[in-house]
């Protein structure tokens, strides 16, 4: 079955990829190389023996997103991860957001109806629920103002996707809202490649123990949580992946009598910004050079995943500990800087 991936040669795409391989499907990507590399299809490669196919094509282009569409009817599914994703880079440059994660979902929905078989995968965010109050967080926390205009991305995007389905009954979606994805492919033959400084946790501790930047600052430790910083629901990459092929099969399996769900995808398990500089440490055997600095502004308290949804409708669950998370995002840092 072949599969569109969107965004494929991306952090969570690529990941995705391998996954979808490794069940047997046959995924297509579809990435204009703005935040990602050529090179990512041969570390899918060398890990599944199977190259993808792979269309380097902007989804701001309309009319090439219709020849794309066209020339491909016989997809069976699509998992549209294309977006940009910098929270900062969004404030100050808002319309370069709505153009890249809006207009392009708009296109690729507007397309499906070449398909015959109409099934969508989201990427969404446990952005949407902001500083949520009431955690663990289940589906049903209500959504909340949007913090920048990339959260609003996800909250618009999931509305134009509900709209769209109840305009076409032949049209199924899942939007799956991740918590922190972290780590790397066991191999550490792909991983997450930030452009410039990192703005995320876990590649700014591994980039300072490489010794590519000096300090990590830590954003705040007077927090009401039990060590003063910030609580995160931090998930194995490879665990993501796995959820997406599973959510992709209970679409094409018309499992679900609903045309549009929403999940969310975490540990269940919040982690503190010190506990997460701590498992480093631990499986690194390497000290990291911290300073306590002002909170980041947008930043909420704590945030962690209610998973009973994902465990009982899926039958997906986590299998990966923050420890092995973060074992392979640190091998993956010491593979990227050796080669
Ligand atoms: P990423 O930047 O690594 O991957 C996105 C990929 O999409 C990149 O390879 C990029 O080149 C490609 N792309 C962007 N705009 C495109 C366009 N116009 N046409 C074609 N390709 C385009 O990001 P990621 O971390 O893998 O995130 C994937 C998705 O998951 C995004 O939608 C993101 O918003 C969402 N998400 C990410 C996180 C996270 O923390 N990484 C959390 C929640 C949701
Ligand atoms: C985690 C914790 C920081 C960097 C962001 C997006 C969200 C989603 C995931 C896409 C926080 C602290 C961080 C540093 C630090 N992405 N931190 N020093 O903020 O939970 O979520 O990525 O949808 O939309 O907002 O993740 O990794 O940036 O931060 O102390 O140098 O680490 O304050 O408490 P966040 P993050």
């Amino acid at each position: 079955m072949k599969i569109l991936v969107t965004g494929g040669l991306g952090y969570i795409g690529s990941h995705t990829v391998v996954a979808l391989q490794n069940e047997g499907y046959e995924p297509i990507v579809i990435d204009n190389l703005s935040n990602s590399s050529i090179e990512v299809l041969d570390g899918i490669e060398k890990i599944t023996g199977k190259r993808p196919e792979f269309h380097q094509l902007d989804l701001r282009v309309k009319t090439d997103v219709e020849r794309f569409f066209e020339r491909n009817i016989d997809l069976s599914g699509i998992i549209h991860f294309a977006a940009s994703k910098a929270v900062g880079e969004s404030v100050k440059n808002p319309l370069l957001y709505y153009e890249n994660n809006i207009n392009t979902l708009v296109y690729v929905l507007q397309n499906m109806k070449y398909l015959t078989h109409q099934n969508f995968i989201f990427s969404s965010s446990c952005t949407v629920y902001g500083q949520a109050d009431e955690l663990p967080i289940t589906e049903h926390a209500p959504i909340k103002t949007a913090m920048s205009p990339y959260g609003n991305t996800k909250q618009i995007g999931e509305e134009i996707i509900q709209d769209a389905c109840k305009a076409n009954s032949e049209f199924s979606a899942i939007s799956l809202r991740y918590f922190n994805p972290i780590g790397a492919h066991e191999s550490a033959l792909i991983g997450e490649l930030p452009l410039g400084v990192p703005q995320n946790l876990m590649p700014f501790i591994t980039q300072t123990a490489i010794g590519l930047r000096d300090k990590l600052s830590v954003f705040g430790n007077n927090y009401p949580t039990p060590d003063g910083t910030c609580i995160r629901d931090y998930i194995h990459v490879m665990d993501l992946a796995e959820a997406h092929v599973i959510a992709l099969k209970r679409l094409i399996d018309k499992a679900s009598d609903s045309q549009f769900g929403v999940f969310n995808l975490g540990t269940g398990t919040g982690s503190s910004v010190m506990e997460v500089i701590n498992a480093f440490e631990r499986v690194s055997e390497t000290s990291i050079n911290y300073k306590i600095a002002d909170r980041r502004s947008g930043d909420v308290t704590s945030a962690y995943a209610h998973t009973e949804k994902a465990k009982n409708v899926l039958g997906w669950a986590t299998k990966y500990s923050l420890d092995d998370a973060v074992k392979s995002a640190w091998k993956w840092e010491q593979y990227i800087r050796k080669t």
